[in-house]
C-alpha cells in the first residue's frame, strides 16, 4: 500500500528518496513519483506508472536535484493507476503533497475548492489536500499554521507530507490514522511511512502519534500534538531486522522468509516458556489477573491473520475450554454485535496498521457498560510501535522480524505460536488445562523449530510436485479440524501469488457441492496429519479419486496413505496433533511459491495486492 519518503538535507537527496521508495516496494503499489525543490528554488516533479526502477531510470535520463523533497509509491484507491493520479500532487507551482490513506469528505472539499477557483488535474482524493493547503497558506502565510488549519477540515485517514518552494528549509508532516516516522540524521532529517525506508540514512527514529503535526528542518524537529501543544516525542534506536532488506542467497524474499521460520518461531518462544509451563506474564504484568476472568474470546483480523485466528478457535475451545468467535474485521466493525460477559477481545495483525482491524479495536474499546463492554483487548502483532499495539491493553509481540513478501508466511506461523501460548496461558490460569498436558505441549513447542527445519528439508520434493499445477486454472484444498484453516491459508497463498483460483473446504463438505467440480484438471491438495479424523479424511480422498481427481496429500509418515495412480504423497515429520497446523502450513507455502515461480509471476509483489492495507 502507499508509501512516503521525504527529507531535508545539505546534500542532494534524490538518490535517498528513490532508495527509500525501493525499500517500500514490498508494500505493493502501482505508480511512483517524487518532487524536489531545486537550487533555483523551483519545485520539480517526476512520476511514473509501474515500478520504482522505471522512475529511477527516468530520473537518470533527466536528473532532478534538490535538498528538500518528498516521494511516494501509490496504490490506487480514487482514480486509476496513471501518471496524472500519481503523487506528489501540486497546487500552483509551489506547493506539493504526498498522502497515504483516504480523505472521506473529498467530494465536498473538491466542490468547495472548485468554487474558490482551484482547477483539479487528477481524480484522487489527495488533490483536495494540496489545494486546501494552498488556500490556508494564502490566509496564514506560514506552512505549519496552514497545515494545522487544513487538517481540521479533513475527515478520514492520512499520513501526509508537504513542501513549499517559498519556504524551502522545511518539510511538514501530519499523521492521523496512517503511520509516519521521522529519521534523525546529523544536520539532516528524514520522514517515512515505515522506518525500513530510512535504514540507509539513520538508525534513530521518532514516531509521530495520532494527531501530530511535525515541522522538520535540517537541524531541528518541532512536533505539535492533536491539541496544538508543542510536544517531545521519544527517540528510539533501531537495531532489529537490519538483515531484512536483503534477500541474501534466496531468489525471492518470500522463499527467504519461509526458510526463516524455524529461527523466528524460536525467537517468538524465547523467554516465554518455563520448565513445564507457559509464562503468562509474557502477555504483560496484569495478564494473569485478567486471564482468570476471561469466559469468552472474540478474535478479529484480516487476511492471513484471520486464518491464524481460525486455528486458534480450535485450540481455545479444545484445550482451554473457552468459547471463541472469529470474524474478519471488515465485517465485524460494521455489525451490531452481542458481547458475552467477560470477553477478551483479541486482534491479530502482522503490521498492526490494518485499517479494518484497527477500526474494529476502536469500536470494541468504545463500547460502554450498557451495550456490553469487553473485558480487555489483546493484540498479537509483529510491530511493536504499531497503532494496534499502542491502543491495546495487552500485547504479545511475535518476533518474525520485518516481512517483505506481500504474501505472509513467517508472520502467520509466529502468530500461531503466539495464539498457542495464549491458549495455554488461559487454560493454565483458569485451571481448565491439566498441568501434564501443558508440560507436554511446552516440550513440543521447544522441539517445534527443529520439526519446522525438517519440514523445510522437503523443499525439493515440493518443488517437483508444483509442476502439476503450472498449467491448471483451479484447485481445491481440503482439511479437517484445525487443518481446515490451514487449507484456507494454503489456498489463499496459491491465489495471491500464482493467480490460480483456489478454494478451501472442510473435507467433510466435499460431497455437498465442490465434488461436482472435481475432474482431471482440478488438483486437490490435502493436509492429513495422523489424528482421529484421518480415517474420515481417507474416505474423502477416495471420493476424489473415484471422480478422476488428482490428489496431492501432505501426510504424516505414519498415516498409512500410500502413493498410487493419481495420488502423490509427501511424507511429513510426525508431530503432536495440536502443533500440526503450524508444521503443515510450511509445505503449502512452498507449494504456492514454486507454482508462482513456474508461472513467472511477481512473487514478492503480486499484482493488485498490498502488504499493509491501511485503507478500508
Ligand atoms: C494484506 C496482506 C496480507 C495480510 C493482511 C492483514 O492483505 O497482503 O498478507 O494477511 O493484509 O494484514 P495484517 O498486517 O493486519 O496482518
Amino acid at each position: 500500500m502507499c508509501g512516503i519518503v521525504g527529507g531535508v538535507a545539505e546534500r542532494n537527496i534524490t538518490a535517498i528518496l528513490i532508495e527509500g521508495l525501493k525499500r517500500l516496494e514490498y508494500r505493493g503499489y502501482d505508480s511512483a513519483g517524487f518532487a524536489v525543490i531545486d537550487d533555483d528554488g523551483v519545485l520539480q516533479r517526476l512520476r511514473r506508472v509501474g515500478k520504482v526502477a522505471e522512475l529511477d531510470q527516468a530520473q537518470q535520463q533527466e536528473p532532478l536535484a534538490g535538498r528538500l523533497g518528498i516521494a511516494h509509491t501509490r496504490w490506487a484507491t480514487h482514480g486509476a493507476p496513471s501518471e496524472r493520479n500519481a503523487h506528489p500532487h501540486f497546487s500552483g507551482g509551489e506547493l506539493a503533497v504526498v498522502h497515504n490513506g483516504i480523505i472521506e469528505n473529498h467530494e465536498a472539499l473538491r466542490h468547495q475548492l472548485k468554487g474558490l477557483g482551484y482547477v483539479f488535474t487528477s481524480e484522487t482524493d489527495t488533490e483536495v489536500i494540496v489545494h486546501l493547503l494552498d488556500h490556508k497558506l494564502k490566509m496564514f502565510g506560514d506552512l505549519a499554521d496552514a497545515l494545522k488549519a487544513a487538517v481540521k477540515e479533513l475527515h478520514g485517514a492520512y499520513g501526509l507530507s508537504v513542501i513549499n518552494a517559498a519556504q524551502p528549509d522545511r518539510l511538514l508532516a501530519a499523521r492521523s490514522g496512517s503511520p509516519l516516522v521521522i529519521g534523525l540524521g546529523l544536520g539532516e532529517n528524514f520522514l517515512a511511512s515505515d522506518q525500513l525506508a530510512l535504514r540507509q540514512v539513520t538508525d534513530r527514529f521518532m514516531y509521530l502519534e495520532e494527531g501530530d503535526i511535525a515541522e522538520i528542518r535540517r537541524d531541528s524537529v518541532q512536533i505539535w500534538d492533536a491539541a496544538g501543544q508543542l510536544v517531545e516525542r521519544e527517540t528510539a534506536q533501531y537495531h532489529e531486522g537490519a538483515e531484512a532488506a536483503d534477500k541474501g542467497e534466496y531468489r525471492h524474499f518470500m522463499l527467504k522468509e519461509i526458510h526463516e521460520q524455524p529461527k523466528v518461531v524460536q525467537r517468538t518462544l524465547e523467554g516465554r516458556l518455563g520448565d513445564r509451563q507457559v509464562l503468562v506474564q509474557a502477555f504483560g504484568p496484569q495478564a494473569a489477573e485478567l486471564f482468570a476472568k476471561v469466559r469468552n474470546v472474540q478474535i478479529v483480523a484480516c487476511g492471513t491473520s484471520y486464518h491464524a485466528g481460525m486455528v486458534a478457535r480450535y485450540w481455545l475451545e479444545e484445550l482451554a475450554g473457552i468459547p471463541c468467535q472469529v470474524e474478519v474485521a471488515s465485517e465485524f466493525r460494521y455489525r451490531k454485535v452481542v458481547v458475552q460477559p467477560d470477553t477478551l477481545f483479541v486482534t491479530i495483525s502482522q503490521s498492526g496498521e490494518t485499517a479494518d482491524s484497527l477500526a474494529a479495536l476502536r469500536n470494541a474499546k468504545a463500547r460502554t457498560e450498557g451495550e456490553g463492554r469487553y473485558l480487555a483487548s489483546l493484540a498479537i502483532c509483529n510491530v511493536g510501535i504499531s497503532s494496534l499495539v499502542r491502543e491495546s491493553d495487552l500485547t504479545l509481540l511475535t518476533q518474525a522480524g520485518p516481512e517483505i513478501g506481500v504474501a505472509s508466511t513467517k508472520a502467520f506461523t509466529t502468530q500461531l505460536v503466539g495464539l498457542l501460548l495464549l491458549t495455554l496461558s488461559l487454560g493454565q490460569v483458569r485451571g481448565t488445562l491439566s498441568s501434564a498436558l501443558e508440560a507436554e505441549l511446552v516440550d513440543e513447542l521447544r522441539r517445534l523449530p527443529t520439526r519446522l527445519g525438517e519440514a523445510l528439508a522437503m523443499d525439493a520434493t515440493v518443488e517437483k510436485i508444483s509442476e502439476h499445477f503450472a498449467e491448471k486454472h483451479h484447485t481445491l484444498f481440503l482439511g479437517r479440524g484445525a487443518q481446515y484453516p490451514v487449507a484456507m491459508e494454503g489456498a489463499l497463498k496459491l491465489k495471491e501469488i500464482s493467480y490460480i483460483h483456489a478454494e478451501a473446504y472442510p473435507a467433510g463438505e466435499l460431497k455437498h457441492g465442490p465434488l461436482a467440480l472435481v475432474d482431471a484438471d482440478m488438483p486437490v491438495v490435502t493436509v492429513a496429519p495422523n489424528n482421529e479424523l484421518l480415517e474420515k479424511l481417507k474416505s474423502n480422498l477416495q471420493e476424489v479419486r473415484a471422480r478422476g481427481g488428482e490428489l496431492i496429500v501432505f501426510a504424516d509418515r505414519e498415516a498409512g496413505i500410500e502413493d498410487g495412480e493419481g495420488t502423490f504423497i509427501v511424507s511429513m515429520p510426525h508431530i503432536h496433533d495440536v502443533l500440526a497446523p503450524i508444521l503443515y502450513t510450511l509445505p503449502l507455502q512452498l507449494l504456492s511459491y514454486y507454482v508462482a515461480v513456474l508461472r513467472g509471476t511477481d512473487v514478492d509483489q503480486p499484482r493488485n495486492l498490498a502488504k499493509s492495507v491501511t485503507v478500508e
